[in-house]
């Protein structure tokens, strides 16, 4: 049977270590990976995580084949590549991932604006009735963008953005990020452990922090 595939888009919002780590998850889970990556977010992803996947194609696929020691699983397309498989319904896969997703990559996905080709990856995904789940970055939202996520959301897009949660106890931004993935994954139902899940209690013998008690 053919490898199962996910579409891993990150664009230009803060936190791309959410797609990053994201895709990596997907690649130890052993599915084919089939990343983009926006002109923005190649800065951002330097910028915010030292990570240099350089100018052009080449150069990005030997700096993620080096970050996620893994080249045979991971195919990896410029956004400008609107040839590129993932941009025809024609090729299949379980769906995609928009991770971290700006708020103008979300518009042109609430419009059906395909201009590249993580736009029109996600766009066939929802005119193929495919699994699509995105993670919008911005804080606050403007109704603009509440519109334009409601708009998605009732079509079936899953929209899971990056809110933190303190049950788990992160301790680290590593852990915190691990609850993010952790949730994206859970919204594709794939398994994984990359955080705590609640189980009625905190620090439920998991060697994590217990809550300070509070002085009556
Ligand atoms: C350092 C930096 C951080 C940014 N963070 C965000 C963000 O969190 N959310 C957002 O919607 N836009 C953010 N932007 C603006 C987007 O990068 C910009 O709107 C861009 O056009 C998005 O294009 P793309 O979605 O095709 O990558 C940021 C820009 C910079 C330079």
């Amino acid at each position: 049977m053919a490898k199962k595939r996910y579409i891993v888009g990150i664009t230009g919002a803060s936190g791309p270590e959410i797609g990053l780590k994201l895709a990596g998850a997907l690649l130890e889970k052993g599915f084919e990976v089939h990343l983009a990556v926006s002109g923005q977010a190649k800065n951002i992803i330097r910028d915010e995580t030292g990570l240099d996947i350089g100018n052009t194609k080449k150069e990005a696929i030997n700096a993620l084949a080096r970050y996620f020691g893994n080249r045979e699983r991971l195919f990896y397309s410029e956004s400008t590549e609107l040839w590129a498989p993932v941009a025809s319904g024609s090729f299949k896969t379980e769906g995609m991932f928009v991770a971290p997703c700006s708020m103008k990559s979300l518009s042109a996905l609430a419009c059906g604006y395909a201009a590249n080709l993580i736009e029109r990856a996600a766009d066939v995904c929802i005119k193929e009735g495919r699994k699509l789940v995105i993670c919008p970055r911005e804080m606050p939202f403007s109704p603009i963008h509440l519109e334009n996520m409601l708009k998605l959301a009732k079509i079936g897009v899953i929209i899971a953005p990056p809110v933190a949660a303190f049950y788990p106890g992160p301790r680290t931004i590593d852990e915190m990020t691990g609850f993010f993935v952790g949730k994206l994954l859970d919204s594709a139902g794939i398994d994984h452990d990359l955080y705590r899940r609640w189980d009625g209690q905190y620090d439920a013998g998991h060697g994590k922090r217990a809550p300070k008690k509070r002085k009556l």
